[in-house]
């Protein structure tokens, strides 16, 4: 019971504590009950307060996800979400319009065997027929696609090591701030609208939002 006490919790491991006083003070078990230690704790279970309360200050709460909101601009951005789509193809434009000529992921984001992405994509962006371009052009895999969810649920997934491919919060941060094709965003050659600030601005702000905590937008 003691142990049950002292584990800190949050609010969605209320429930289960919940049930461990209900179940701790249901008639029968109360009658049972009769040493005053044992009553005592089970009050000090009640009247004590969260650990959340004690452990999270709520401004900085505010502050990260704020953080997380403004990086959303960028994460957001059709530039990063073309890339990065739910389904087997990939998206074009500002207007996120499916891709044309219609191609497939494959098994590894490549494209398939007979139209990889390379036979379009080069090493560098194309201007005079508006190809963009990079040595390492390929989709997302499906754990990290981001069309269609919520900026809490891309603040969610990317923090989640079983679905970023393995980062831990500074390879995360690295991939952010120092990859190259997440630079691509930012020179995407033309006509196409770059993602707002620079690659180090959006970089500082995930840096700081990771510094106050790393919190997710509720929605
Ligand atoms: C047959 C040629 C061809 C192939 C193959 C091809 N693409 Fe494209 N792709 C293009 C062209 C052309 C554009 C530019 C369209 C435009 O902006 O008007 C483009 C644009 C894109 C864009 C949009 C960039 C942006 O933000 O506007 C993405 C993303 C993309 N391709 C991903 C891929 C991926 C991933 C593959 C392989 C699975 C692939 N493409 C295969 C020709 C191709
Ligand atoms: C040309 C396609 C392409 C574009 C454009 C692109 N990405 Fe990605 N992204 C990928 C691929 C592919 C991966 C998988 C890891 C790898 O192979 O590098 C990835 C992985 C990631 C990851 C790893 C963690 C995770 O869970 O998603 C992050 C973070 C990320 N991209 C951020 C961005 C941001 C931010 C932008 C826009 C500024 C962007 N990407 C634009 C293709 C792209």
């Amino acid at each position: 019971m003691a142990a049950a006490c002292e584990r800190p919790f949050n609010g969605r491991q209320l429930l289960p504590f919940g049930n461990v006083i209900s179940i701790a003070c249901s008639w029968e078990t109360l009658v049972r009950l009769v040493r005053l230690p044992a009553v005592a704790a089970i009050l000090a279970c009640l009247l004590a307060p969260p650990a959340i309360a004690q452990q999270q200050d709520p401004e900085q709460v505010v502050r990260s996800i704020e953080l997380f909101r403004e990086a959303g601009k960028v994460l957001q951005h059709p530039r990063c979400l073309n890339c990065h789509p739910a389904g087997d193809r990939p998206s074009q434009t500002d207007t996120m319009r499916p891709h044309n000529p219609r191609v497939v992921r494959g098994p590894d984001g490549h494209g398939a065997a007979g139209l990889p992405c390379s036979s379009c994509h080069q090493a560098a962006n194309y201007d005079p027929a508006r190809v963009p371009g990079h040595p390492k052009w390929h989709l997302a895999p499906v754990s990290m696609a981001w069309q269609g969810l919520s900026l809490g649920e891309i603040c969610r997934q990317i923090k989640d090591p079983s679905r970023n491919g393995g980062l831990d919060m500074p390879a995360l941060l690295r991939h952010m701030s120092e990859d190259t094709l997440v630079g691509w965003a930012w020179a995407p050659g033309a006509g196409r609208t770059p993602a707002p600030g620079t690659q180090a601005s959006f970089g500082a702000v995930m840096r700081a939002w990771a510094e106050t905590g790393a919190y997710c937008p509720p929605d």
